[in-house]
């Protein structure tokens, strides 16, 4: 597999490469932000959808045990995670799920929990059901961030908690949460009874040294206090399949977020998202390992660069994710400023930080999926666009 091709994704009803002037934005601007990559994925994957495809009939579909079989493998060798079948609901999407979840486990007016910077439809689901937000930021120190868990604990006392949303890894800051961290919290939330729903869709991609571990493997309790969101569509580049994968342990909260889905009148997940999940799941293994050193390649080279091009601007070191958290604040720009700069100047379309909470404004994040030669493209640009802010700020502090 040669991820250094560039492959042209413009008019394929590409998300990210096709809708730009209905974004808002330039034609020439380079697109790094919603999180898909620029990839094939895996051979094995095409050639099972192209199997059905030629079967021709695309009818109701439901999954045969293998589909259970593949998953339970994969989460049992990757994480000594052992799933069982009664546990698992499948949406056609994670946000979907979160969506369901605090539907499920809410009522209108309940508060519901969430740490931010984080992905934004996380606040969106709270909000749009009716359900007051609660944020406890995440603390930033030394360009990494860890949880407040007195802060955490306080707030749930204080403001009535019942349910609370996790991502790891983390969307947009790169944690790959510890089994203590993850713990500590659990612990917070058995002590008050609060519901957590851990988004695990970026589970495997923690880079090297960094160990995944989901919240529901770490003690029964935990399990039935958990819900847990996962999707091949990150790992294997499957999102436009719709198929999502959530494991609820306990009886009761089955039953409810069945319930949620059941109100919305969906039943059946997409007949080839299923295909495709279940041959990556069976053959994917060798291509994420080689998609993944492909991407900390990646890493290391936009990391080299901003230090050498960019030293006003610093990278929040990745544990995991294909999506890098950078720091811009040293460049003393306003918002609107750094926007500009990022879109006219530089012709990068990126996720600007505060989209994912107040406490991202000044950063961005790049989605750095892509062949190397797109990551230099975008880097230079980038270099272009601070060259002067940096020769001022740097002839300034001389
Ligand atoms: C943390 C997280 N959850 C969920 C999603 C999207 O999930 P889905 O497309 O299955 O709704 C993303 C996509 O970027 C994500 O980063």
């Amino acid at each position: 597999m040669s991820f250094d091709e560039i492959i042209d994704r413009r008019h394929t009803n590409s998300l990210k490469y096709d809708f730009k002037a209905e974004n808002g934005m330039p034609e020439d601007v380079l697109p790094m932000w919603v999180a898909d990559m620029d990839f094939r994925c895996p051979e094995a994957v095409t050639q099972a959808l192209e199997k059905a495809a030629r079967h021709g009939i695309f009818g109701y579909s439901e999954a045969e045990p293998g589909y259970f079989d593949a998953i339970h493998a994969w989460f049992s060798s990757h994480y000594g995670w052992e799933v069982r079948p009664e546990w698992l609901v499948k949406t056609p999407g994670v946000v979907y799920a979160l969506a369901a979840c605090v539907r499920a486990f809410t009522r209108e007016g309940d508060a519901v929990l969430i740490q931010q910077p984080v992905y934004y439809p996380f606040a969106q689901v709270v909000q749009d059901n009716g359900r007051r937000l609660v944020n406890c930021p995440l603390l930033y120190e030394n360009r990494r961030y860890r949880m407040d868990f007195d802060a955490l604990e306080e707030t749930i006392r204080r403001e009535g908690i019942r349910l609370t949303m996790l991502c790891n890894p983390h969307n947009p800051v790169g944690r790959v949460w510890t089994k203590e961290e993850l713990a500590r919290l659990g612990d917070i939330c058995l002590r008050h009874g609060v519901t957590i729903v851990s988004d695990e869709i970026h589970a495997d991609f923690a880079h090297t040294g960094h160990q995944h571990v989901p919240m529901a493997s770490i003690s029964g309790a935990l399990a039935r206090q958990t819900v847990t969101c996962t999707a091949p569509s990150k790992t294997f580049n499957l999102a436009g399949l719709q198929v999502s994968n959530i494991w609820i342990p306990d009886e009761e909260k089955r039953r409810l977020f069945r319930r949620e889905m059941d109100k919305t009148g969906y039943s059946l997940v997409n007949g080839l998202g299923l295909v495709a999940a279940r041959a990556a799941y069976e053959q994917g293994e060798e291509w994420l390992r080689e998609v993944k050193a492909y991407m900390e390649g990646n890493v290391d080279f936009f990391r080299d660069f901003l230090r050498i091009h960019l030293p006003h601007a610093h990278l929040v070191e990745p544990e995991g994710t294909y999506l890098l958290w950078v720091d811009f604040r040293d460049y003393g720009l306003t918002h609107e400023d750094l926007n500009q700069r990022l879109i006219r100047d530089a012709r990068l379309w990126l996720d600007d930080g505060s989209i994912f909470g107040n406490a991202g404004d000044g950063f961005q994040r790049f989605n750095i999926a892509c062949p190397r030669e797109v990551l230099r493209e975008a880097c230079t640009r980038l270099a272009l666009a601070f060259r002067k802010l940096d020769e001022e700020l740097a002839g300034r502090s001389a």
